[in-house]
């Protein structure tokens, strides 16, 4: 399946990509710490969510955007999502002929750079959790770590519909968290796109417990990537093309919450058999 590699040059855009709008905190700090870099980031809101699909359909999803992106000649591949990365980041890398970099490595280190006790909890989706894909990083990174892991999979809906300060999301992270803070863990590993959203109010519930956020770890790796490989844009000016698999207008709207600022020209795409 692998076809002739293509190394791009600076200006090449970096192709970033998640089941939905989620990914689009990843690009935040992708933007942030990137200025001069040309983005194109694809959203699957068509077949959004992921997190609660076998590995199976995440993995074929996954590849019809990496087809998508090939065919754009992008320098580099970010998998903004939690879930492709736990479940597909190894097909990525075979069938893509550039590099690929997910978001539970940074995650991953970020966490044990924070932990002083070296207990550390883990919450993502389903499919992020089953995968085991972030307790192994942590064991690889350092085997003396202990991990505790919980699916959260209502907090998704709940961070769409925008109820990040509600009580009805206090009482569901209390349900979720209170056994991962019982094990006395000091960080917590926020392993999907969707809970940067609810800081605040998993602030509130897990007190003292520091809440890690891979989007600006992904972003630090991604920048000392391109470095090393003399692909950072250094001079021009950066932008993003947005491409969804649904309604462009409802990218638009929920987009803006998560990105932090207005999206402009979404473009509708078709994923199924690219
Ligand atoms: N983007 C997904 C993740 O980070 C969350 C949404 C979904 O389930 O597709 O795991």
């Amino acid at each position: 399946m692998k076809t002739a590699r293509h190394r791009g040059t600076a200006r090449s855009p970096i192709g970033v990509f998640d089941s939905g709008v989620g990914g689009l905190t990843v690009l935040r700090s992708l933007v942030a710490l990137l200025p001069r870099e040309k983005f194109i980031y694809v959203g699957d809101t068509a077949r959004v969510p992921y997190g609660t699909k076998s590995a199976e359909s995440v993995r074929r999803f996954a590849l019809e955007i990496a087809r998508f992106l090939k065919r754009r000649r992008v320098k580099m591949v970010v998998v903004a999502c939690n879930t492709v990365t736990a479940v597909a980041l190894p097909d990525l890398r075979r069938f893509l002929p550039v590099p690929v970099l997910g978001v539970i490595e940074p995650g991953a280190r970020a966490a044990l750079a924070a932990t002083r006790t070296g207990r550390v909890g883990i919450i993502g989706t389903e499919a992020t959790i089953r995968s085991r894909a972030y307790e192994q990083a942590v064991r690889r990174l350092n085997p003396s770590i202990r991990s505790f892991s919980r699916a959260c999979p209502l907090f998704v809906p709940l961070a769409e519909e925008g109820w990040t300060d509600h009580e009805v999301t206090r009482r569901v992270a209390k349900l979720y968290l209170n056994p991962v803070l019982r094990k006395g863990v000091d960080t917590l590993i926020l392993g999907c796109t969707h809970y940067p959203l609810l800081k605040n109010t998993l602030r509130r519930v897990a007190g003292k417990t520091e809440l890690i956020d891979s989007a600006d770890e992904t972003a630090k790796a991604v920048r000392s990537r391109l470095e090393q490989d003399g692909l950072l844009a250094s001079s021009g000016r950066g932008a993003c093309e947005f491409f969804s698999s649904d309604d462009p207008k409802k990218f638009t709207a929920l987009g803006k919450r998560f990105l932090g600022r207005d999206l402009k020209g979404v473009k509708r795409i078709h994923l199924e058999g690219v």
